[in-house]
């Protein structure tokens, strides 16, 4: 059992760096180029956002039980606690920003691109927090 969760753990790290990276990237080039994506791009950052979130729930869902299974509980240490701070702080986000594009989408507007470049720069400081908590926190 803890073998199957590690790995869905880690195929739900690559998902959600994948997205965050994925859509960075194309997010940059729209706005270097100073164009609106258009709706069938839209849609596909909007798939992009629903994986994200979807990524970082199933990294919830097994990080605890890893948790339970592995250490008996969530007191692991100091460091751990950091790494769950960067994780709510993600799911949060991509909650938040998941909800923001879905009422844009259904509104017939653009998301608020200020507003989105917070939100994936907050979503980075946190994954940072989480890898950085999850390095110390399991190394001997
Ligand atoms: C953005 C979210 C997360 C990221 C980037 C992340 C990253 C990682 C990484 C890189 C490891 C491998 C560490 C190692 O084996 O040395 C790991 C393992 C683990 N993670 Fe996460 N994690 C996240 C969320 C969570 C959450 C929410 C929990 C618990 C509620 C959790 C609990 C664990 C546990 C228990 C292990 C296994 C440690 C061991 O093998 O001894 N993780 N995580």
């Amino acid at each position: 059992m803890e073998v199957v969760l590690k790995i869905l753990h880690f195929f739900s790290i690559l998902f959600a760096g994948g997205v965050t990276v994925g859509s960075g990237v194309i997010q940059a080039a729209y706005l270097r180029a100073g164009e609106a994506p258009p709706p069938y791009i839209g849609k596909a950052f909007a798939l992009l956002g629903y994986i994200g979130l979807g990524s970082i729930v199933a990294l919830w869902v097994t990080g605890i039980g890893l948790s339970y299974l592995i250490y008996g509980g969530m007191a692991i240490n100091g460091a751990f606690h950091v790494k769950l701070l960067g994780a709510a702080i993600v799911l949060g986000i991509s909650a938040y920003a998941n909800l923001h594009v879905h009422q844009a989408i259904k509104a017939k507007r653009p998301p608020n691109t200020a507003l989105m470049k917070r939100l994936v720069q907050a979503g980075r400081l946190g994954l940072v927090l989480a890898i950085g908590g999850a390095a110390v926190a399991f190394s001997g």
